[in-house]
């Protein structure tokens, strides 16, 4: 596995792996290699404009850092994106290194820049989620995803939270931020609650993004009522599981905080 090593500081030290059979630029026609990083681009303004509340849900991660980790600590970000949210939330904790994993180069190649200064060691990885958390037993204190285990079916789910819980050392936590639908409801239902609402929720986007955007969402989430994502944690071992935060309005997303 080819490594562009780039220092960080005296002390520390950025890895960025990328896997040499994804390389995209090869393995994508140049549309599909445009429609990819349109997407990225696409998510990147509802972060920016906090539309999917990152700010308030990096707050929480913050304040459960704070409340925990009062000694080093590892971190991993499953499906980190260009790892902003992290980037935030580890500032002035006793972080000692930072993982991110990611199917996306443009991605990672964001979260090289963004993490290119921080005092603390940072290794990025263009590698699946659901492979890499088999990899890793008890690995990290803190695991952070959000808004992608959604994409999986309900029994991938239930597996990958028993993996989180494995990559988790003793007393470590687990938070992720997900797609919730209300009870009984089926994915046409979800789909057909949010499709309008969505639009006025989503004010930054052009409506040619938004369509881009409602494919997306129409075709890969699978949201799970948030009572469900609880008992998946009981299921796979945690000793307490809890919702920590949810969207305005009608249930949409929340996020959720699994402790092993
Ligand atoms: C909606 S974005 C979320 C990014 C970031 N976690 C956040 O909260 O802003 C979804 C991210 O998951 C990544 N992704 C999707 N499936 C993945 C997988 N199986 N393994 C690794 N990354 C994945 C995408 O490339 C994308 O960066």
């Amino acid at each position: 596995m080819p490594v562009l090593y780039t220092p960080g500081s005296d002390r520390t030290m950025l890895h960025l792996h990328f896997a040499p059979d994804t390389d995209i630029t090869k393995g994508l026609a140049p549309e599909a290699l445009k429609m990819f990083q349109f997407e990225w681009n696409i998510y990147h303004k509802l972060v920016r404009a906090n539309e999917m509340h990152h700010r308030e849900i990096g707050q929480l991660l913050r304040d459960e850092i704070g409340r925990r980790f009062d000694r080093p600590f590892a971190f991993l970000d499953l499906a980190c994106g260009d790892a902003s949210l992290a980037q935030t939330v580890l500032q002035d904790s006793k972080v000692a290194t930072y993982e991110g994993l990611d199917l996306s180069r443009p991605a990672l190649q964001c979260a090289a820049r963004v993490m290119k200064d921080v005092p603390h060691d940072v290794e990025l990885a263009e590698e699946d989620m659901v492979e890499g958390i088999v990899s890793r037993p008890a690995s990290a204190n803190f695991i952070w995803c959000g808004y992608s285990i959604h994409h999986l079916q309900r029994a991938q789910k239930q597996k990958m939270l028993s993996a989180i819980r494995n990559a988790l050392k003793p007393g470590g936590v687990f938070v992720c931020a997900e797609p919730v639908c209300l009870p009984g409801e089926t994915r046409a239902d979800y789909t057909r609650r949010w499709q309008k609402e969505l639009r006025h929720r989503f004010r930054s986007l052009t409506d040619a993004e938004y369509d881009h955007l409602w494919q997306h969402i129409s075709t890969h989430d699978f949201p799970e009522t948030p009572e469900d994502w609880l008992a998946m944690g009981e299921t796979a071992g945690f000793t307490s599981s809890r919702e920590i935060f949810r969207f305005p309005g009608d249930l949409f997303c929340a996020a959720f905080l699994y402790e092993k």
